[in-house]
């Protein structure tokens, strides 16, 4: 009756990669009555991201309960989301990447303080607050007060269950309907739009006419506010608005911290590729004292090339968003396949970035691989962390120049070691998250 949803239930992550490794690149699934296809190889996942992307919007979990993202990026298809995309992309060009970078300093700096060598602590409760307190001041100019930030982490619990109880769920429930996990998450949606409204309304009503980075407010949300449309000259609503900003910020922080997580839980494992990281940010820093700033600033970043190597890797192995969806709005074939109007296509990076064609000795954490030709000759679409194609993550940047920062801001001064007899592995949930979380003791270096 329910297909092989209680399979993926069981273990997503190792039914995705047997499905591929044993029946191949594309593998025809049910989730009670959706028909779903596995599509696992890059030159086909290219077809779907990139030359047949119109034939595709997002898969039915993602539009099932619009009360979170609205009609924000994620979300949104067509002219409107191509109109959202032109006015939304501009917060995150180079020249306003820079002046992100400070306020990520800061907050790494913020969570140094509070660290003591040879206390034990929970690396990935850590990052997520970090990666909250960056997302807070760099989209509201705001800080993430304690009780905001543990009602923030609530809600996003609460609609990541509900997105997964949706997709994995066997009846598609309207979202109107009173059950508790709707009404759990029409709560949490509540206090989410009272913290964002709050924001929009200070800002209307000071003419986001303050200061920073000389003339307006340099946060994310004042970008928005003050976006107009090249061709008609129109900005948007107040609730487009608040789309846009809890997209960014739900979409942003998690993912991020997700993917530091990782990083520090590798490295722990890794002492040789974790000495390299501290050479190459330790001579960062050293040049950053030089120059008068006590830490690495954007313009280090070209410095920090096995950094960013370091990241990239980790995002392989332990891809935040570890399997997107499209479903077709008309009937094609895809590799041979038909591929009927409605349905589901999944791709997984997890199972794709881990597959032996394409990278040697896939499970080992190499670095390295991306200093070198190996990832030169590798098929675009082998690695796909941030998606592509038109619908690539609008924060990519982003994340990688605020993920680059921390680590050199952290690495020259901390390292990790695992706390004894800790097992962690990776959960699928809405997202990748390390289960039961990272117990690290800190040291000095
Ligand atoms: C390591 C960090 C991140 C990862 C791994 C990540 C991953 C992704 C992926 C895989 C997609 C494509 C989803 C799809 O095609 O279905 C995406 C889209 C998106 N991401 Fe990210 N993301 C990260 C950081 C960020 C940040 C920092 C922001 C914003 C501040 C952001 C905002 C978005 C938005 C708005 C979209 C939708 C774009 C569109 O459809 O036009 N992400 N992200």
């Amino acid at each position: 009756m329910i297909g092989h949803l209680p399979l993926y239930r069981r273990g997503a992550l190792d039914f995705m990669t047997r499905c591929a490794r044993e029946h191949g690149d594309v593998v025809a699934l049910r989730f009670a009555h959706r028909r779903i296809l596995l599509v696992s190889h890059p030159d086909l996942i290219e077809q779907v991201l990139v030359t047949q992307n119109s034939c595709f919007q997002k898969h039915f979990a993602l539009r099932l309960n619009p009360l979170l993202l609205g009609k924000g990026l994620l979300t949104s298809e067509g002219d409107f989301w191509l109109r959202q995309r032109r006015l939304v992309q501009p917060a995150f060009n180079r020249s306003r990447l820079a002046t992100y970078a400070p306020a990520v300093v800061a907050a790494t700096h913020r969570l140094l303080n509070e660290w003591r060598p040879g206390e034990q602590r929970d690396i990935h409760i850590d990052m997520r607050r970090l990666a909250l307190d960056i997302a807070a001041k760099t989209l509201f100019d705001a800080d993430a007060g304690a009780e905001d930030a543990q009602d923030i982490s609530r809600a996003l619990e609460v609609s990541g269950e509900n997105f997964m109880a949706r997709f994995q769920g066997t009846i598609p429930w309207p979202s109107w309907l009173p059950t508790p996990a709707n009404l759990r998450l029409r709560r949490a949606v509540r206090r989410l739009d009272a913290i964002l409204f709050g924001f929009i309304r200070q800002r209307r009503a000071q003419g986001q006419s303050s200061t920073v980075n000389g003339g307006g407010r340099g946060d994310l949300l004042s970008l928005l506010l003050r976006a107009r449309d090249e061709e008609d000259g129109r900005g948007m609503s107040d609730r487009q608005v608040r789309d846009e900003a809890m997209t960014l910020f739900l979409a942003g922080h998690e993912t991020t911290a997700l993917a530091l997580s990782w990083t520090w839980f590798l490295l722990a494992q890794n002492p040789k590729a974790e000495q390299k990281l501290f050479d190459e940010c330790n001579a960062a820093v050293a040049h950053a004292s030089a120059s008068t700033n006590a830490s690495p600033s954007f313009d280090d970043l070209a410095r920090l090339p096995y950094t960013e190597a370091v990241l990239l890797e980790a995002m392989r192995l332990y891809p935040p968003a570890y399997v997107i969806g499209r479903e077709a709005t008309r009937d094609l074939t895809l590799g041979g396949f038909p591929l009927r109007k409605g349905q589901t296509v999944l791709m997984s990076q997890w199972v794709v970035q881990r597959d032996p064609r394409f990278f040697d000795e896939p499970d080992e954490f190499h670095p390295e691989r991306w200093l070198d030709e190996r990832t030169e000759k590798l098929p675009k679409f082998a690695y796909f962390p941030f998606g592509g194609g038109p619908r690539l993550c609008v924060g990519n940047t982003f994340a990688m120049m605020e993920m680059t920062l921390i680590l050199a801001t952290l690495a020259p001064r901390f390292r990790f070691t695992l706390a004894p007899g800790c097992i962690v592995r990776p959960a699928a949930s809405f997202t990748l998250h390390p289960a039961p979380g990272i117990p690290a003791r800190i040291a000095r270096r």
